[in-house]
């Protein structure tokens, strides 16, 4: 299974701690950027793995800034796509039971590394539940269907 890792400079230190979880969980691991510290803008790397995803390029995404919430924001723009910011491990596994999310998001300036790596593991070891979950699922795509000529 292929994910796709994006992160701006707020995110870029975090990068390797995710990228290492992830090859650990035997993913293969392809990098969006950005490669360095210079200052970039979020909703570049945010609009990349999200049409990664969308594009079937990539099975699933991972994307960090500072905070987590530009980025998901950004991910979020992307018709199809669902990407929960997630600081904790048990959101992290709902995000993939109950949402169905494609993308996990992470603010490198809220959690350290340890912590990043155990919210990979939880997000990467979950399934989707389907069921009344999926209902609940499309019904976000529903709104997303009815606003998409205004
Ligand atoms: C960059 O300074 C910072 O604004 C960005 O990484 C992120 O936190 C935005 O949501």
């Amino acid at each position: 299974m292929k994910v796709g890792v994006g992160c701006d400079h707020g995110g870029f230190d975090l990068k390797a701690a995710v990228v290492e979880a992830l090859r650990e969980l035997n993913l293969e691991v392809v990098d969006y950027g950005t490669h360095s510290r210079d200052p970039v803008d979020y909703p570049d790397f945010g609009r990349a793995v999200a049409l990664a995803v969308k594009r079937g390029e990539v099975d699933f995404g991972v994307v960090i800034c500072g905070t987590g919430i530009g980025i998901s924001i950004a991910a979020n723009k992307v018709p199809g796509i669902r990407a929960a910011l997630c600081h904790d491990p048990y959101s992290a596994r709902m995000a993939r039971e109950h949402n169905d999310a494609q993308i996990l998001a992470l603010g490198a300036r809220v959690v350290g590394p340890g912590l990043a790596q155990e919210i990979v593991r939880a997000f990467f070891t979950a399934q989707f539940a389907g069921g009344r979950h999926q209902r609940r699922v499309e019904k976000i795509h529903n709104i997303e269907a009815e606003f998409s000529s205004c």
